[in-house]
């Protein structure tokens, strides 16, 4: 039997998204509100068509709030334990999209402190340095800075602890040793945690619509629970699958296994070498093999990667599969063609992240508030 287990911290197993949407009480995202979706934003995105977004939680209830011209808001984040690879890159690169066919504020979360609490040999200098560093490789996306608020929890906790006080006092240790799986060796800094997480989807009075992969549904789980209560809405998400690793389509890219993924930082020659060593191939052992019977492109990383995320000409794609299956096209020139997709995007990235050195103020907390989306002071949130 194929087990697998998914938290916000750890993937295990080979994931079953389908029993994951059961296990999680999440909805799968159907063609018939994937088109009206895409009817309202007026333009298709990759991710999207390709399934890599496959569930929601109250999607059409934000689709309602468009129409009705309540609006919504976005939120995503980050918890900076180490460089980002391209896994991470992806909510970031849609809800991007989201914001620029939609309009709509987005507020970024950078966890430091989740990830200091989390990681047993966390040093707190290099969690900042690496904060740091992903807030470039996110502002690099292309955020709109008039409209995006990218706030790292130590530095602006002043504004989320009120908010932050008020959701801990509405979970209990039964529920969120459920939900986390937290246990008498989980340190309380990570008990706590889940109330910051949570915090940001009421910053508007608004609906809160969430866009990252399916790990971090637990926490939206819990909000929705008590967001009423509150006088706020229950929050709404977008989840997406996990791009697999380049070793194989189990679990999830991880930063402690360098060969499982692209860093956005690695140059062409890294990104060669490292898919032409490690990327699981669907190909046959030898050419002569492959030339007879074929690969399969259901198995192959390369394949996969082209698919969800770095080749979005549907022709192209279904002419690579076809000639893969036939054995016209070697894993290595399949290799090749994912090497030369992976640096156009990562060229264009970099370059990028060097002009967000000089941007990536308008985008923070100054520490005086003239950044200034939302804030809600003490006596706002507990007059309620
Ligand atoms: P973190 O830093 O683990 O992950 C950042 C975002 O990347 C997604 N993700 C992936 N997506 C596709 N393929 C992968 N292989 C892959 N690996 C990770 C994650 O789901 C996440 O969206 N606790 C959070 C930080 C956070 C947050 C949020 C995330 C705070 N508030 C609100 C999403 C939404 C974290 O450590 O994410």
């Amino acid at each position: 039997m194929n087990s697998f287990r998914v938290t916000p911290w750890e993937v295990e197993g080979s994931v079953d998204y389908e029993k994951l949407i059961k296990e999680f009480g999440t909805q799968p995202l159907t063609e018939d509100l994937k088109k009206k979706f895409v009817d309202l934003a007026g333009e298709d995105h990759v991710l999207l068509r390709r399934n890599v977004f496959f569930s929601h939680r109250d999607l059409d209830k934000v689709l309602d709030d468009c129409f009705s011209s309540k609006g919504f808001f976005l939120y995503t984040g980050r918890g900076p334990s180490g460089r980002m690879h391209i896994g991470h890159i992806i909510p970031f690169v849609f809800t991007k999209w989201l914001q620029d066919v939609f309009g709509v504020n987005v507020y970024i979360e950078i966890t430091d402190d989740e990830k200091y609490v989390y990681k047993r040999d966390a040093k707190w200098n290099q969690i900042q340095e690496y904060a740091y560093d992903n807030i470039l490789d996110i502002v690099a996306v292309g955020f709109n800075p008039d409209k995006t608020f990218i706030f790292k929890d130590s530095e602006y906790i002043k504004h989320l602890y009120p908010l932050a006080l008020k959701v801990s006092k509405h979970i209990n240790f039964s529920l969120a040793k459920a939900v986390f799986g937290f246990n008498n060796i989980t340190n309380i800094g990570l008990i706590f945690y889940p109330s910051l997480q949570i915090v940001p989807t009421f910053f508007e009075k608004k609906r809160c619509l969430i866009p990252a992969a399916i790990d971090q549904d637990p926490y939206w789980r819990i909000q929705r629970d008590i967001a009423e209560r509150f006088g706020y809405y229950k929050a709404a998400a977008i989840h997406s699958i996990f791009l697999p690793p380049l070793t194989g389509l189990r679990d999830k890219m991880s930063s402690s296994k360098p060969e499982t993924a692209i860093f956005l930082n690695e140059d062409y020659e890294t990104i060669k070498r490292k898919v032409m060593k490690y990327a699981f191939s669907g190909g046959q052992p030898t050419v002569e093999m492959h030339r007879k019977l074929g690969g399969n492109p259901d198995v192959d990383v390369s394949y996969q990667w082209l698919y969800m995320f770095f080749e979005e000409d549907d022709k192209k794609l279904e002419e690579l599969r076809e000639k893969y299956k036939k054995g016209d096209l070697l894993t290595g020139e399949l290799k090749q063609y994912l090497i030369d997709k992976i640096w156009e995007f990562l060229e264009e990235h970099q370059k990028n992240k060097d002009k967000a050195r000089r941007k990536v103020e308008k985008f923070m907390y100054d520490g005086k508030l003239s950044k200034r989306m939302w804030d809600l002071e003490f006596e706002d949130v507990f007059s309620e």
